[in-house]
């Protein structure tokens, strides 16, 4: 049984002040205890929102990290240090950090095996361009990506590891895959890990959708039979949108 979990990743958005007005608004409502729920803010804020969100069933995620443990990496942030606030989850990958920051398949790797040795648990990104799904060569993509993202990770830890499918022509532009389109991608990612692991890892691991997910398209998207929950941005933002998906 994988249990839905929704994460919001607020990127770069949110003061202190601001982000800890978001999450009490958020604790004001009473939360699904069945779904998962996980705020990705910005590093600057991860202690304060650890204290925000204490004594609720609300988990902290960042949104990135090095894969050293410490070392003359000006400007970087270790799993240590996220360790040491209690931070739960790590995203990985996101396409924005590939895209802006050059972020490789081999950093990612490097990412993912360090996150996990530290138990902080990676939410790994995935998905193709808006190019490369016009050219119909998605599947392979995200399959490639998976491949190199996972590289010598250990089946016994992917019940550790969340997978988001994100693809770039769907983030924050307002166009979402339809429900079928982000399923079959699921359906095609659940099939990877099965021939790169076993039929059980490939169960067990919970995977999301990323892309403009809202409330109105959340129960679409949650009622397909390999979502297992949302990556989401822009919505992540405002407490009442938040608030309506983590109650999908
Ligand atoms: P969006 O972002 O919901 O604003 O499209 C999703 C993401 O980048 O994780």
């Amino acid at each position: 049984m994988r249990i839905p979990i929704i994460a919001g990743n607020w990127k770069m958005n949110n003061t202190i002040k601001e982000g800890i007005e978001l999450i009490e608004e958020i604790k004001k409502s009473k939360l699904n205890k069945d779904v998962e729920s996980v705020i990705c803010v910005p590093y600057t804020m991860l202690k304060d929102a650890k204290v925000a969100v204490k004594e609720t069933n609300i988990k902290l995620g960042a949104q990135n990290m090095h894969y050293e443990e410490n070392g003359a990496f000006t400007g970087e942030i270790s799993p240590l240090m996220l360790k040491e606030i209690g931070v739960d989850y790590v995203i990985i990958g996101h396409s924005e950090r590939r895209e802006y920051f050059k972020e490789t398949d081999e950093d990612i790797n490097k990412k993912i095996k360090t996150a996990l040795t530290h138990n902080i648990k990676p939410i790994l990104c995935v998905g193709e361009s808006l190019e490369e799904r016009e050219s119909n060569i998605q599947e392979k993509i995200v399959n490639d990506q998976i491949e190199k993202a996972l590289k010598d990770v250990n089946a016994s830890k992917l019940e550790n590891i969340v997978i988001a499918y994100e693809p770039i022509w769907a983030i924050g532009t307002g166009k979402t895959a339809s429900s079928d389109d982000a399923n079959e991608m699921l359906v095609s990612i659940r099939k990877k890990i099965k021939s790169l692991y076993d039929e059980k890892s490939s169960e067990v691991i919970r995977l999301q959708y990323g892309g403009s997910v809202k409330p109105n398209n959340i129960e679409e998207l949650m009622s397909k039979s390999d979502v297992d929950g949302a990556l989401v941005g822009g919505a992540s933002l405002k407490a009442d949108d938040f608030i309506k998906l983590l109650n999908f």
